[in-house]
């Protein structure tokens, strides 16, 4: 095939000298029409400025490398022409090869168009997904609420036997509505961690602690307790890494086999910290392990009557990768798996490198010590008022306002000076964030401990209004002990902040 290199020698009047027949092949026009009118007249008026300015480069004795303009072509349309140009000084010439890659160009385009349909149709999902688990955590809220409350009330064993019962299902169903979010944070690139020098020993003991009774119940053993852990820190997310630990060894628990082991066990390779949690369960075949880490996708096991949805693996793989980590996988069938995690060492906690740690906290309010408190709640739900005003019974020094509009919280605020403000973000007129801003703003409110209460559990939400001068943000379903904690630190005047994602 001839070379398509449309090669050319212009001048620095402007105008082409010579030009080789792949002109006449690609833009349509003659040598002569092409010679008749200066260069630039065939160029894009979008590419003019550009391709004058890269004219005048060349004339100071610079060299084009990759300069790209459009061509006029006969038919009226304009095709894409990539540069790599020479000058000669003395004979005031430009020596040019330009090559034709309007094709390339329209592939990038339509990548680029495929590439935006995909993310806006993830943000779509994702936007999606958590819309509906706020929708779905806050009548959670008042299961999980009342349930907690009837808790703490003296019940007949059959009551509290069915209380237990709503409360682990209510939790069980809260657990699944955070994993779902997670995995459509990690896919929408939106989830945020905090990482910082992490003690390995600790989390795996905690990690162990909570899988034991699971172990004992399907008669499995875990082995390599205290040996076979080095005492090193690495760099994670603390609550994600146990996370993370806890799927891989209730995973390790549930597919193994009656009598079986599940062995703990860590070693440094090349700077990072391996932590590896093997089973002697039945292996999985090696051309099933990609499909181990897709959401909901379970293997087989629905049949087999172990409980899950497939998404432990799905989110650890994620989780790992957003703290900068990795997770593997290596299966024999019949003689059992091993999954791994892989973080950087780290010397020592002193390097720690907590994100958002900084806007965690607000600045101290003094508060006198008065005999009784008072706590205005501003929230226009009123199974949620009725609820906190319940849980107050149990509180007789406490005096309950309650306002269900912004504006009459923010006049109740100034009128009773509260103690305590507890404020829900979706209010019929002045939103939440608004009603904190003036509140903050205002000399007469400005001391005055905000808690938020919201459904709305995206960490980027709860930094804002953290920074925005909330004390605390507490996530519905509310935690009751969390919220009356928060009242009984309220009135020593300390700060806190709960973590976002803690479960009742
Ligand atoms: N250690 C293991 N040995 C054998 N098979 C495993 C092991 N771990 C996971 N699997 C298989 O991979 C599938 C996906 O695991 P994953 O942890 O994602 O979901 P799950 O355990 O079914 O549900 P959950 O969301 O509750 O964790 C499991 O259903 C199981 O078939
Ligand atoms: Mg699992």
């Amino acid at each position: 095939m001839l070379s398509l290199d449309m090669l050319c020698i212009a001048g620095f009047d402007g105008y082409f000298k010579q030009l080789n027949p792949a002109w006449e092949k690609t833009l349509g026009f003659t040598r002569e029409e092409l010679t008749a009118k200066p260069f630039v007249e065939f160029v894009h008026p979008d590419d003019r400025a550009a391709t004058v300015a890269e004219a005048g480069r060349l004339m100071a004795g610079a060299e084009t490398v990759s300069f790209e303009n459009r061509y006029l072509t006969k038919d009226g349309s304009y095709k894409w022409l990539l540069w790599s140009t020479a000058v000669s000084l003395k004979d005031q010439l430009y020596y040019a090869v330009a090559r034709d890659i309007t094709e390339r160009k329209r592939a990038d385009e339509s990548l680029r168009l495929a590439k935006d349909e995909t993310d806006r149709a993830n943000r779509a999902k994702s936007e999606f997904l958590s819309r509906m688990s706020h929708e779905l955590r806050t009548p959670l809220n008042a299961i999980l609420g009342f349930a907690q409350l009837m808790e703490m009330d003296s019940l007949r064993p059959d009551q509290r036997e069915s209380v237990g019962h709503i409360l682990k299902g209510g939790r069980h169903l809260l657990d699944l509505i955070n994993e779902v979010l997670d995995i459509a944070r990690i896919e929408a690139g939106r989830l945020t961690v905090s990482v910082e020098a992490v003690s390995v020993k600790e989390v795996l003991q905690e990690a162990l602690d909570l899988i034991t009774p699971q172990a004992a119940s399907g008669d499995v053993r875990l082995t390599g307790r205290a040996a076979g852990i080095l005492d090193r820190f690495v760099l994670a997310d603390r609550q994600r890494l146990k996370q993370v630990l806890l799927n891989l060894l209730s995973n390790a628990v549930k597919y193994n086999r009656k009598g079986g082991t599940v062995a703990l066990s860590s070693k440094e390779i090349a700077g990072r910290l391996q932590i590896k949690v093997s089973d002697t369960g039945a292996g999985i075949a090696p051309e099933r392990l990609e499909r181990l880490f897709t959401p909901f996708e379970r293997l087989g096991a629905e049949q087999t009557g172990v409980e899950g949805v497939g998404l432990g693996l799905a989110l650890s793989k994620g989780l790992v990768e957003a703290m900068g980590g990795t997770l593997g996988v290596e299966s024999a069938l019949d003689r059992g798996s091993a999954f791994w995690v892989e973080f950087p060492v780290v010397d020592s906690p002193v390097m720690r490198l907590d994100k958002t740690g900084a806007a965690l906290s607000a600045p101290a309010s003094p508060e006198i010590s008065r005999p009784a408190q008072t706590v205005l709640y501003i929230e226009d739900n009123l199974p949620n008022l009725d609820l906190i005003r319940r849980l107050l019974v149990h509180r007789p020094e406490v005096k309950l306002f309650t306002a269900t509009q912004g504006r009459q919280g923010l006049d109740l605020a100034r009128e009773h000076h509260p103690h305590l403000i507890l404020l829900d973000l979706h209010l019929p007129d002045v939103p939440g964030n608004e009603v904190l801003r003036r509140l903050r703003g205002d000399p007469e409110t400005r001391e005055i401990p905000v808690v938020v209460i919201s459904a709305d559990a995206t960490p980027g939400q709860i930094r804002r209004l953290l920074a925005a001068g909330a004390q605390a943000y507490l996530t519905k379903p509310l935690n009751v002990k969390k919220l009356l904690a928060l009242l009984e630190r309220s009135s020593a005047g300390a700060n806190s902040a709960e973590d976002p994602r803690g479960a009742p």
